[in-house]
């Protein structure tokens, strides 16, 4: 059992593999946080809880007059709300009918049950086996007054160490109520000297880890771009200053959602820090009419006291296991060719099948034909929303070129952007209220595109329409969803005055429909996400498309960042990554052909390059590369996952390793090679310590050696050095 409740102490404690969560309703009705960490064996840490009259912080009403130490101001709460004593940041603010902002929330009941949480309309961890693994929290709170019902969820992975909060409002009044804000989570820590590491970006450079101290005061990053955002991605972990990735405490949060979200921050007066976690409020409003319930994305937090490469592999787990869904999440991936780089809008059917015929003879598995197939679209200005082949374009039908397509043995995939519209298309000359604008402003334009209404159901169930006749039209086994701007000028053409401030999350769960529906439909589709790249690159989208393009940077050297950065809470399974040609198109740099093949095999891999202009002993190199992926698919795909050093060093390096521990790839790039070289001295945790392995370099003449897994960790092994720029190394370890 994992959720344990004390009726004498009126304590809960969920418990996971290695970690203790604990929560108390007190004297006075309030649900009081007492730990998140390490194991307690049965401690409560409430009595560790220290009250002082302090100035300026009040009492609630029924407390004060007697006494004045009880202060809702610096009690560690589960959930908070604004404008009742608490003055630090506040999950819930609620505006009530006669215009007041306030909100009490006490603990009414509890119940507890077997499975994990699903979340209607959203992503949610998930499993239908009734595993004893599985168990669920629902803590419900009320506040009298107003007569909102709170409910606090949490569904529990105990061994991957994963607690999934989440909440839910219900009006059980009689009035209406207004929803400024509503966290999904709030965790508060009475103590601790804390850093915060965020994964902040921009376009082709997304995810690049930033690690700072935890001051007095409020910190906090968001997105209000309409999608989780290229600049701030929505997981976060707070950790000690000592955290390394193989020692120290650490906590993540990981939000399920891949709209406008917010992680907020405050270390108050007295050291104390409060984290939230939620849909962002500076673009949320929701009006809850009597009899109304709102349910709130999830939050996965874990966490590890073996520093952040464990933490990192609980959500590689969690993901692969309990998100991504489909059968075709669970097959092994196609190794692609995708023409984007090879032609851009250039391209004629012939061109098109030319480069799969080349690509199946090296062994890639499938063609995905990217933008530039439909309506007019020669360029980035026009035909969005006209989602029909141009037959003159391709020269046939759409059905005929996946035909020759799978003819030349190669499956076949193709590139949608579902959520936009050109001014010049069809769609947008025959329903131009569907497009989002302010009526009476001219919207901004990005890429010269419009972004359609998601929180319209009727553009949602045009567009679900005319993708189904698409797929249903011609063999397509492989789907690349791209959504290529921020959203602004927001207003919903279906909804009410009073209901704009719902826009942007309405957006979303039309987004989520519109996927759920196409990818239950064509089950037999592989969806990968995209947004420009990685900007819309959360665990939330990984339920819909298990594979996301990771940036529309293909550079190998600026891609190892990218991809560090990205591992700290996804896995490589879910990572769309690509050898492109040399000079690179983003940056201009020129890399070995086999050190790109290493950046890429640390991802789903695939090709994005005129595999008809190579050359012989290139094309030899895809065929070698190929074969190395397939030979240790299991072990880079299923493997746990090592960062052995960052891209800040001269070599960055990583390690996959087998389950059973068996059998090891490291990879390791040079990026700063200098004359007269330092060693490059790595340590490998994660193996057998009581076996010896078999060091090999593949495809380089380097002499095999042994080594103990114990000497792997304790001692490590020197990479060779390299004197080429950008050089790379594969090694595999076997147990002997
Ligand atoms: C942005 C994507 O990230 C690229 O890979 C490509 O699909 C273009 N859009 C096409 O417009």
């Amino acid at each position: 059992m994992s959720i344990v409740w004390n009726p004498n102490r009126r304590l809960i404690n969920i418990e996971t593999k290695n970690s203790t969560y604990q929560m108390k309703i007190d004297d006075y009705g309030n649900l009081i946080h007492t730990h998140y960490g390490g194991k307690l064996q049965d401690t409560d840490m409430s009595q560790e809880l220290v009250y002082l009259d302090r100035g300026f912080s009040g009492n609630p009403y029924e407390v004060g007059k007697v006494d004045r130490t009880y202060s809702l101001d610096y009690l560690p709460q589960e959930y908070s709300c604004f404008g009742t004593g608490d003055y630090r940041i506040t999950g819930l603010h609620v505006r009530n009918t006669d215009g007041s902002k306030g909100c009490s929330l006490h603990y009414k009941n509890h119940y507890i049950n077997q499975g994990l949480y699903s979340i209607k309309g959203l992503p949610a961890i998930h499993d239908s086996s009734d595993d004893a693994n599985y168990e669920t929290l629902c803590v419900e709170m009320t506040d009298d007054v107003n007569n909102l019902e709170v409910t606090l969820i949490y569904s529990i992975i105990n061994d991957l160490d994963i607690i999934g909060r989440s909440v839910k409002l219900k009006n059980s009044g009689n009035k209406a109520l207004t929803i400024d804000k509503v966290a999904s989570m709030n965790l508060d820590f009475t103590y601790g000297d804390w850093q915060w590491v965020r994964f902040t970006g921009r376009h082709a450079m997304e995810r690049n880890i930033v690690r700072g101290d935890i001051y007095q005061g409020v910190q906090s990053i968001g997105s209000v771009r309409g999608t989780s955002s290229h600049h701030y991605n929505p997981f976060t972990v707070i950790c000690e200053k000592e955290t390394t990735e193989n020692m120290g405490q650490c906590y993540g949060f990981s939000f399920l959602y891949s709209g406008e979200h917010i992680t907020e921050i405050e270390k108050d007066q007295t050291g104390s820090t409060r984290i939230l976690v939620g849909i962002h409020p500076d673009d949320f409003c929701w009006k809850l009419a009597p009899g109304d319930e709102l349910e709130l994305p999830q939050v996965l937090l874990s966490y590890s006291n073996e520093g952040l490469g464990t933490l990192s592999r609980n959500y590689h787990k969690v993901i692969n296991k309990n998100i991504v869904r489909g059968k075709r999440s669970k097959e092994r991936r196609p190794v692609l060719i995708n023409n984007w780089e090879a032609t851009y809008f250039d391209f004629t059917g012939d061109k098109l099948v030319e480069i799969a015929s080349q690509a199946h003879d090296m062994g890639i598995e499938l063609f995905v034909m990217d933008d530039g197939w439909f309506g007019k679209r020669d360029d980035d200005n026009s035909g969005l929303g006209d989602w029909y082949a141009n037959e003159k374009k391709l020269g046939c039908s759409l059905k005929e070129l996946g035909e020759k397509i799978n003819a030349i043995g190669m499956d076949f995939g193709i590139w949608f952007e579902p959520e936009m519209v050109s001014e010049d298309s069809d769609l947008y000359r025959k329903h131009p209220e569907w497009a989002v604008k302010i009526p009476g402003r001219n919207p901004n334009l990005a890429r010269n595109q419009l972004v359609l209404d998601y929180s319209n159901p009727e553009v949602c169930d045009y567009i679900i329409k005319s993708l189904s006749d698409i797929l249903s039209s011609a063999p397509i086994s492989y789907v690349k969803w791209d959504m290529n701007r921020s959203i602004c000028d927001k207003y919903g053409n279906s909804l009410d005055a009073d209901r704009q401030g719902e826009f942007s999350h309405r957006y979303i769960l039309g987004l989520y429909k519109v996927l759920e529906t196409l990818t239950t439909t064509f089950d037999d589709v592989l969806f990968e996400g995209c947004s420009g790249g990685g900007g819309r690159f959360d665990a939330g989208m990984m339920y819909y498309t298990p594979q996301i393009w990771l940036s529309d940077n293909t550079d190998a050297i600026n891609r190892l960042s990218i991809q560090y950065g990205s591992s700290f809470g996804y896995p490589i399974s879910t990572m769309g990554s690509h050898v492109s040609a040399s000079p690179n198109h983003q940056t201009g740099r020129n890399t070995p052909f086999k050190t790109r093949t290493t950046v890429a095999m640390a991802g789903t891999f695939g090709y994005e390059l005129d595999i008809t202009k190579l050359s012989d002993d290139e094309k030899k190199q895809i065929k070698e590369g190929i074969n190395l992926f397939h030979q240790y698919y299991d072990i880079i795909q299923q493997g746990d996952y090592y960062r052995l050093s960052t891209p800040e060093d001269k070599c960055t390096a990583w390690a996959m390793i087998k389950e059973d521990k068996s059998e090891a790839l490291i990879s390791a790039v040079y990026h700063g090679v200098e004359a007269n070289q330092k060693p490059t001295h790595i340590r490998v945790p994660g193996l057998d310590l009581n076996s010896n392995y078999v060091v090999e370099y593949v495809g380089d003449e380097v002499a095999c050696r042994e080594i103990s897994g114990a000497a792997l960790k304790n001692g490590g092994i020197s990479i060779n050095p390299s004197r080429i720029e950008y050089d790379s190394y594969v090694i595999h370890l076997v147990r002997k």
